[in-house]
């Protein structure tokens, strides 16, 4: 069911399972370009679990930001979980989801009884990345989204994915260019601002998983590996022949492990 709300005077669209009984609710964070609906292949087997699934300001239903950033994506959060009536939650982010769901750790360690990193890392943007989102930037402001977006979603799959899947990846092209300009150029200004999140993850107050994918081009495993070490406790796992996107390219391991690690969160809670 989907639902929004107003947080600031800004709309945030999400959609939550019905499971009233289940205490502790999976929070899903999407990544950049892209908006709730990418979880839908994993949902099914978390069937059990009180699911939340948002958009992120900028993107899907949701309106845009006030400023550009992390913080913007942290309230949104916090805004669902209070609208729920939900004291804590393990929050799971894909990618940029995961910088958002690290600045909330940050800023409400205390509703998290777990967060789970997927292809995501606490590390601030290398210069050459950032150059290459300011590069980004103009290309949008210069009216060329459509070419952006075309280019971008391919290099997030492993190549044999992309051969053997194209109306997957053809799928999401046409989702990223439904995206609003707007929303994508404060995500990317977002990105280059955010910062280091080591602390964040030695600090955390909750199990933290590290899901990562073998072939991961974004996010490559030497990542997951020299963050895995930060928190007290730490769940990881590298998905063989995998690329930046385990919710297409292996939906039920990725759902499993998510289901595993909730309840694993869940009990420590008891
Ligand atoms: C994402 O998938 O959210 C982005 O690729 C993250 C990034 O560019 O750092």
């Amino acid at each position: 069911m989907k639902y929004s709300l107003l947080a600031n005077g800004h709309r945030i669209a999400y959609s939550a399972s019905a499971r009233p009984n289940s205490t502790i609710p999976l929070v899903l964070l999407h990544g950049f370009c892209e908006d709730s609906t990418i979880w839908a292949p994993v949902l099914p087997r978390l069937r059990k679990l009180r699911t939340v699934c948002i958009d992120l300001p900028g993107f899907g239903g949701s309106g845009q930001p006030l400023a550009p950033g992390m913080e913007a994506c942290s309230e949104a959060v916090c805004a669902v979980l209070n609208e729920l009536g939900a004291e804590r939650c393990v929050l799971a982010g894909h990618s940029m989801g995961g910088y958002a769901a690290l600045a909330f750790a940050r800023n409400h360690p205390e509703r998290l009884a777990g967060l789970a990193l997927v292809h995501s890392h606490p590390f601030e943007d290398s210069p050459e990345r950032k150059e290459n989102r300011r590069r980004g930037i103009e290309m949008l402001q210069s009216g060329k989204k459509d070419l952006y977006v075309a280019q971008l979603f391919p290099g997030l799959f492993a190549p044999d994915f992309v051969r053997e899947n194209p109306a997957v990846v053809e799928a999401l092209i046409r989702q990223g260019r439904k995206q609003p300009e707007a929303g994508i150029i404060a995500a990317l200004e977002g990105m280059i601002n955010r910062v280091d999140h080591q602390d964040t993850l030695k600090t955390a107050p909750c199990p933290v998983l590290f899901l990562g994918g073998e072939l991961d081009a974004i996010v490559p495993p030497e990542w997951n590996l020299k963050s895995a070490h930060l928190p007290d406790i730490a769940d990881v796992h590298l998905l063989a022949g995998v690329g930046h996107m385990a919710m297409f390219e292996a939906p039920e391991q990725t759902a499993d492990i998510l289901l595993r690690f909730w309840h694993f969160c869940e009990n420590s809670f008891k």
